[in-house]
């Protein structure tokens, strides 16, 4: 069981490790790529950084620790919901497929459905380097049976992943609501793209957050400890690293709010005084209350997740939920038809 060997060579290993169940693929964007993206996010009339750029190897334990708040249901939640119906989820995926999750962080998630989906294949893919690789190497020596290929990208431009993983059926395990980070129409495209992985019988486990109360909302990207203040400023850092900025983390404050129109938490960060930032040749001036936008987070009803994925070529084949309908797990299969041809 479990023995096939991956066919695909590691183009660059980081990995100190004699494991023989692991492989490690570096496509990770270049520094020029993601200072350019960065320069033209903080030139728009709202400033804006992709999310994305939170992960560094700080913003990654940053997020870990998001995740054990009080305040921050989805992560407990969503693990309830893996837990209590792994089987039938397993059902869904079938016996050795190839689960590849987009966004993997610290593989905590999948723990969860390993034994019962039994993958010939892991592929967890993120853009934070150091974090994945110490993330598959923990789970590779958990699961000795498990094959793991882990791939550091930027998953929204990793286009040939096809042609790069080990055959079988494909599963696409989403869980997180990270597409809920993409406003819906790029969330649509996404999930467009990703059929692309999955040729014609995988599949994809979706984790999406749900419309609830905006207390409960707002607390959850405010909590007292101040880790989602300190994971939304350490965003700074990041951009200081990779573009040669000079920002100061003291001259921006966290700001969060659930946006009920848009039905979406906007996190930003706020300027405290007039000031001027340099970034590479740039300067970019910050007026005092003036913010940058630094991560979207969209939450959905069934029914506007529905539209959302039919509207990509998807069906739902099974839902489930916690029984307060905070959070929602989906499996998703093809709906047959040609996406091109769809209107
Ligand atoms: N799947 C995990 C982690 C979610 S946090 C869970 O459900 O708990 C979101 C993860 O996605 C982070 O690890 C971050 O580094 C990764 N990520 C965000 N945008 C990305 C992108 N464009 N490409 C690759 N990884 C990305
Ligand atoms: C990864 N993503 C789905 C998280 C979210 O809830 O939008 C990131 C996060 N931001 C603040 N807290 C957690």
């Amino acid at each position: 069981m479990h023995k096939s060997a991956l066919s695909v060579e590691s183009v660059e290993s980081g990995l100190s490790s004699d494991l023989g169940n692991i492989v490690f693929d570096n496509l990770h964007p270049t520094q020029a790529d993601s200072s350019r993206e960065i320069e033209n996010g903080l030139n728009l009339k709202q400033k804006f950084i992709n999310p994305k750029f939170f992960y560094d190897t700080r913003g990654s334990e940053l997020f870990e620790q998001i995740t054990s708040t009080l305040e921050y249901y989805p992560t407990r939640i969503e693990r309830s919901i893996l837990e209590n119906n792994a089987e039938a989820i397993a059902n869904c995926c079938g016996l050795n497929c190839v689960l590849i999750e987009p966004g993997s962080g610290s593989s905590e998630k999948v723990r969860l459905l390993l034994d019962q989906i039994e993958p010939s294949a892991y592929v967890p893919i993120d853009i934070a380097a150091e974090f994945l690789q110490r993330s598959a190497k923990k789970l590779a020596e958990e699961f000795p049976w498990l094959n793991v290929h882990a791939v550091c990208a930027d998953f929204a431009v990793f286009g040939d992943v096809p042609e790069r993983l080990p055959e079988g059926k494909r599963v696409i395990f989403y869980p997180g609501s990270t597409l809920g980070n993409m406003i819906p129409d790029e969330a649509q495209q996404f999930l467009r793209y990703l059929r692309g992985w999955l040729g014609h019988d995988g599949g994809a486990l979706i984790g999406i957050d749900l419309h609830k109360s905006a207390d409960i909302l707002n607390l959850a990207y405010n909590d007292k400890q101040g880790v989602t203040a300190a994971f939304n400023i350490n965003v700074l850092n990041n951009i200081n690293h990779l573009t040669n900025a000079n920002f100061k983390t003291d001259n921006f404050e966290h700001y969060a709010f659930y946006n009920e129109e848009k039905q979406r938490i906007e996190m930003h960060l706020v300027s405290v005084l007039d000031h001027i930032v340099r970034l590479g040749d740039n300067a970019i001036a910050f007026s005092e209350g003036e913010s940058i936008h630094t991560e979207n987070s969209y939450k959905y009803t069934l029914e506007s997740f529905r539209e959302l994925i039919e509207g990509a070529g998807f069906v739902i084949k099974s839902s489930w939920l916690d029984e307060d309908q905070l959070f929602s797990v989906h499996y998703l299969e093809l709906d047959g038809r040609d996406i091109e041809n769809q209107t």
